[in-house]
């Protein structure tokens, strides 16, 4: 079977902090795979580790069957990214930033096709500083898929926004997998993780407590029996990673 993703044994820590510990888990090609996991368990420094944004301390990771030590050139052009928080450049419009992004690759999509993936054809000449939160999240996802990437990565791509963005998202992720694209997704929301996931991974303390498909774990830890309601992803995540706050 073609792999998207080989994260073996991952390490990384920031001083004290250990923030990868021993991570492991596979993402097939075609697949939407999601790292789920409380504030502060690690998701964003996998992520940017296998972006090729950080490095690890130890472990071994192989992105589109290559390395980031080898073949950085060729990962570039072929992966999608969108980042926990992303900055645009107030003073550019939504197509400039588009035009920009869509610059950094060899191959893509239209400006125009981008601008109508993600529903922003009527803000074509907006500033960017003018644009609402699902607005702008919209953006860093047609930015994410102006070289048409084989691999999308996504860091909590929905949070803060409204339900309609959000569903917006959903869409243009459905699309993006039927034309054969993989992603890896983290995200907050266990219904979105139902959802979209073939796949999804659970997450704390750095590394990986339980995976399987969302159906599964629902099935094999489910919600306790006292709950009358079918079990939902979101019981399995809250039976595994304890009710308390994480402000990490
Ligand atoms: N640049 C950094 N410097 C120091 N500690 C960091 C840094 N980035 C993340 N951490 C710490 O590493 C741990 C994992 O963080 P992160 O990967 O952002 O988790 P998540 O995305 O799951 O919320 C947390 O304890 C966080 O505070
Ligand atoms: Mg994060």
């Amino acid at each position: 079977m073609e792999l998207a993703v080989r994260c073996q044994n991952l390490q990384k820590r920031y001083g004290d902090v250990v923030a990868v510990d021993g991570l492991s888990f596979e993402v097939r090609r075609g697949e939407c795979y999601g790292l789920l996991g409380p504030n502060g368990a690690g998701k964003t420094t996998t992520i940017e580790i296998l972006e090729g944004l950080l490095a690890p301390d130890g472990g071994d990771v192989e992105v589109l069957g290559r390395r980031w030590k080898t073949d950085e050139q060729e990962l570039r052009q072929r992966l999608g990214v969108q980042l926990q928080e992303t900055q645009f450049t107030d003073k550019l419009t939504v197509e400039e930033t588009i035009r920009l992004f869509r610059s950094f690759y060899h191959r893509g999509k239209t400006i125009d096709e981008l601008l109508g993936l993600v529903e922003l054809e009527g803000k074509r000449g907006s500033w960017v500083v003018k644009l609402s939160g699902g607005q702008k999240q919209r953006l860093s996802i047609a930015c994410a898929l102006a070289g048409d990437p084989d691999l999308l990565f996504l860091d909590e791509p929905t949070t803060g926004l409204d339900p309609q963005s959000r569903r917006q998202l959903w869409n243009v992720l459905t699309r993006f997998r039927e034309s054969g694209g993989t992603v890896l997704l983290t995200t907050h929301y266990m219904d979105e993780a139902q959802t979209l996931c073939d796949r999804v991974a659970i997450v704390d303390h750095g590394h990986v407590i339980a995976e399987d498909t969302p159906k599964a774990l629902i099935a094999s830890l489910g919600a306790p029996k006292v709950v009358v309601h079918e079990g939902t992803l979101e019981d399995v995540f809250m039976s595994l990673t304890g009710r308390h706050l994480r402000e990490a």
